[in-house]
């Protein structure tokens, strides 16, 4: 029988957890990224996919890949079938997400039976947790290429392993430098991702974050200023600007200036929209509130994750506000930019939460009136603290949870949607329906989903819309 070749590492560094726990800081340096000119043209003629999980985090640094890919040479397809390399990009923030990507390894080991020259890449904050790698390895041995979210601009070098048959495992525990000039090929054409800072310093009780993305550190505003100022060039037309927390934005730069100075600035810049995310509540402060209502292309949405309305289950979530808090600060932003929507993250569930406690959770919801949320069963990950905390719940009591929190906040959803009927709103125009050409879909500035008949060359493109009917998860609506 042909005995089977083990495939050599070109490269094999395994993280030391223990570093990034206890946040082994070194002092970021801001880089100029450059990829050796030999290895430039190492992917013509070849393909790549690029798979991306979960935040929007995630999806710009997929962008980052994607950019890296095709300076090496590299064409993007559609489907992994026909890809020569495979790429997952990975997210650790609850335990569904990552039994999705086991799913995804075991169902490409299949394609790869056919095509072994195959490379298979996964990478992303799952690779940045304890007992990932050595599970990956044991399992999923087709993998040739493992790396974490500190070394994407590392990506031609292993590549380069990879097409000399050798296998690359390369995480790092401790957050690397920030890298400008990263190629990016955008998902979009008119709307896009910016970073405007890398990591997380809040410690939530629950959250997985702060390990894997490592601690907080900001871009220079020159350099957001640019890269924004340059989409504006290029024709977009929204940014989002992207971070853990953006609202501590600027705090490690040794200089005096805030996420407000970075809205203000961008504000004078001539693109149509601005949005950002995501912010903390204890960091959201008069300035922004200020700064929003501004508004020229600063847009009238906030997303302002909540967690929780009892200031109990705050407190061992590790959030630093109490409901009380969040009301105060959501009712001066109303005030101040009359007609906000406010969306939110919210947790049930959580470790010890009590029913009454949950339905604090409600009465929270009810007061703000959140016009839309991410709403969450609460998901133990390995090395947080909340994880070692009794949940006496059972699955079916989680469940009903956020059954009753969905209702809630869908009638507000609705209401939300309801407040545009027969208004004439803006839309920044994103595609058109699949099943139908002349279905167009966008977004309002209240980051409201609106369906109208129009045609494809409107794409890209902000038109006015009269608004005939609110449904609960999107607008109907006509051009006019
Ligand atoms: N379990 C459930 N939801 C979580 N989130 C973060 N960590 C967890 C967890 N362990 C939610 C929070 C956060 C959003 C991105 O994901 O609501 O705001
Ligand atoms: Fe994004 Fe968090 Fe998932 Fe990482 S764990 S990809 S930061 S959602």
């Amino acid at each position: 029988m042909e005995k089977k070749i083990k495939k050599e590492y070109g490269i094999c560094n395994k993280p030391d957890l223990k570093l990034a726990r206890k946040r082994m800081t070194k002092s970021t340096n801001i880089l100029e990224y450059k990829v050796a000119n030999e290895l430039i043209g190492i992917g013509n003629g070849k393909t790549y996919i690029v798979k991306t999980y979960g935040c929007q985090g995630n999806l710009a640094d997929s962008e980052k890949i994607s950019g890296i890919l095709e300076q090496l040479g590299f064409t993007k397809v559609e489907t992994e079938e026909i890809a020569d390399v495979v790429l997952f990009n990975t997210c650790a923030i609850r335990e569904n997400a990552e039994n999705r990507i086991y799913g995804e390894l075991g169902r490409i080991k299949r394609i790869k039976k056919n095509r072994p020259d195959m490379i298979i890449g996964i990478c992303g904050c799952m690779m940045q947790e304890e007992n990932t790698i050595e599970y990956i390895q044991k399992k999923y041995p087709h993998v040739d290429l493992i790396f974490g979210t500190h070394n994407i601009t590392d990506l031609p070098e292993y590549i380069n392993y990879n097409l000399n048959n050798k296998k690359v495992i390369d995480v790092k525990s401790i957050e690397g430098d920030i890298f400008e000039n990263v190629p990016v090929i955008r998902d979009h054409p008119y709307k896009a991702w910016v970073n405007i800072m890398y990591g997380c310093d809040e410690f939530c009780t629950y959250c997985i974050v702060p390990y894997t993305r490592g601690k907080e550190r900001s871009r220079r505003p020159d350099d957001i200023i640019k890269e924004v100022q340059d989409l504006a060039n290029a024709g977009y037309q929204e940014v989002t600007l992207l971070g853990q927390n953006v609202n501590a934005y600027g705090n490690d730069l040794k200089i005096d200036y805030t996420f407000a100075d970075l809205l203000k600035d961008l504000n004078k810049i001539n693109i149509p929209r601005i949005r950002f995310t995501t912010s903390h509540p204890r960091d959201f402060d008069d300035a922004t509130i200020e700064a929003m209502a501004l508004g020229g292309n600063i847009m009238p949405h906030l997303h302002l994750p909540v967690q929780s309305g009892n200031d109990e289950v705050l407190k061992r979530m590790n959030r630093k506000y109490t409901s009380a808090d969040y009301i105060e600060k959501m009712t001066k932003l109303k005030e101040a930019v009359p007609g906000i929507s406010i969306t939110t993250d919210i947790i049930v569930a959580f470790p010890g939460e009590t029913e009454e406690q949950f339905q604090d959770t409600i009465k929270l919801v009810k007061t703000i009136e959140f016009e839309g949320a991410f709403t969450f069963i609460y998901s133990p990950r390995e090395g947080t603290p909340a994880a070692k905390y009794e949940n006496p719940l059972t699955e079916e009591e989680k469940k009903q949870r956020l059954l009753t929190l969905n209702k809630v906040i869908n009638a507000y959803t609705n209401k939300g949607h309801k407040r545009f009927e027969n208004e004439i709103v803006e839309v920044l125009v994103d595609g058109y329906s699949k099943n139908n050409d002349n279905m167009l879909t966008g977004y309002t500035k209240h980051n409201m989903l609106v369906n109208f008949e129009g045609t494809k060359e409107l794409v890209g493109k902000i038109v006015k819309v009269k608004v005939l009917k609110a449904y609960t998860w999107h607008l109907l609506g006509e051009l006019i």
